[in-house]
């Protein structure tokens, strides 16, 4: 079955839409990363990579977040390299979940926790986000859960609401995961994707999460460079040892001379925060979609996406707007009722804003109507 990102990617292709649908830059990576990755052919990083990964790039990964959370992270014991977060997250839930247990999902979400989920012989138990502000709601949360529940799957900055956790929200879930003994899959792929100079918040931050969280990152998401497919999952020792029992059968390793770049490229003399190219980008959107009918929910605390309201324009319920909206006006983007199980129509759509300005500006230009 495509994916409603596929979906609307194709529809784009055909009918030679600006695709604000899936979430990749359509901008060039950083040139300094490119020369790494040269770099490394030429050195000859071509052959294996150890199984859990290039210990240079498991300790730029502990330095970063050293760095970022304050948190020490044993780099060679706590972090296994992946093929991407989507394949860290699915491992992550065949890790934690086992046949007969459920797992909570708080809608909307990505669409590849699900199938995680069922791989691994689990239920999901859909929360819905709170309606408008899409913060977690605690006490719909805690009244899903029963002696079956093993895990919740979380993620923030969030993927397609592009809101950001507050502190109170990570002390409710660490109260929450320690009061029934929960697993958290933490879905942390637009780590460094946070804007206005909010601080950003993590599960590995807080010891009480942190001794039960698979946490996931994307550095094709934090570096511009999303077809890497390169990703990593940190978690105590103990989940560790147990994650990489699938890992070394499914994937063994990764790439070397991905990881060999992004082991220099992560360093703080090097690495911006991705949110350094995305802010002007985010608020250039803002101030286009103010001549629009498109009405703004909040403005994106974070990742790629801004979330627009259509009602004004359309009463199509939103993935026929959104394929009408690429055939008649040639902006594809993504209906949000595809991040629910019930396919709910709220009249919203994503936009990516991770998108050369003339992109942008030209996309605005076909929205003006
Ligand atoms: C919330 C979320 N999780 C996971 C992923 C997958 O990341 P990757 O491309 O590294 O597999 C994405 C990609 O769009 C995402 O938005």
């Amino acid at each position: 079955m495509m994916t409603i990102f596929s979906h609307m990617s194709a529809l784009a292709q055909e009918h030679g839409a600006l695709n604000l649908a899936q979430g990749f830059p359509d901008f060039p990576m950083d040139a300094r990363l490119a020369g790494l990755v040269t770099e490394a052919l030429q050195q000859g990083a071509n052959q294996y990579a150890p199984m859990a990964g290039l210990p240079a790039f498991q300790e730029a990964i502990s330095g970063k977040a050293a760095r970022d959370y304050g948190v020490g992270i044993d780099p060679s014991r706590e972090i296994t390299i992946t093929p991407g977060a989507t394949y860290a997250l699915y491992v992550a839930a065949q890790t934690v979940l086992r046949s007969g247990d459920t797992c909570i999902v708080l809608e909307p979400a990505y669409d590849s926790y699900v199938p995680a989920i069922e791989a691994a012989g689990a239920q999901p138990v859909f929360v819905p986000l709170l309606p408008q502000s899409f913060r977690p709601d605690f006490d719909r949360i805690e009244a899903a859960i029963t002696p079956r529940t093993k895990a919740i799957f979380i993620n923030t900055p969030h993927n397609p609401t592009g809101t950001v956790w507050l502190p109170e929200d990570w002390r409710m879930l660490e109260a929450l995961v320690l009061k029934h003994g929960l697993y958290v899959i933490s879905d942390e792929v637009y780590d460094g994707i946070v804007f206005d100079n909010r601080s950003q918040h993590s599960a590995l931050q807080r010891e009480g999460l942190r001794s039960r969280s698979l946490v996931c990152f994307s550095y094709g998401k934090s570096t511009h460079t999303t077809g890497w497919k390169i990703g990593s999952c940190i978690a105590p020792a103990e989940l560790t040892l147990r994650y990489r029992t699938l890992h070394q059968y499914l994937a063994f390793s990764v790439n070397t001379p991905m990881q060999w770049a992004l082991a220099r490229y992560l360093s703080p003399d090097l690495y911006a925060p991705p949110a350094t190219v995305l802010q002007p980008k985010r608020d250039l959107l803002l101030a286009l979609l103010r001549d629009t009918p498109f009405r703004l929910l909040e403005p994106a605390a974070g990742t790629y996406f801004q979330l627009v309201d259509y009602s004004a324009v359309s009463e199509l319920p939103e993935q026929a707007f959104a394929e009408w909206l690429t055939r008649t006006h040639g902006v594809a983007t993504i209906p949000v009722s595809a991040f629910y199980h019930d396919g709910r129509n709220q009249h919203l759509i994503r936009l990516c804003f991770a998108k050369k300005e003339e992109t942008l500006r030209a996309a605005a230009d076909r929205l003006r109507f």
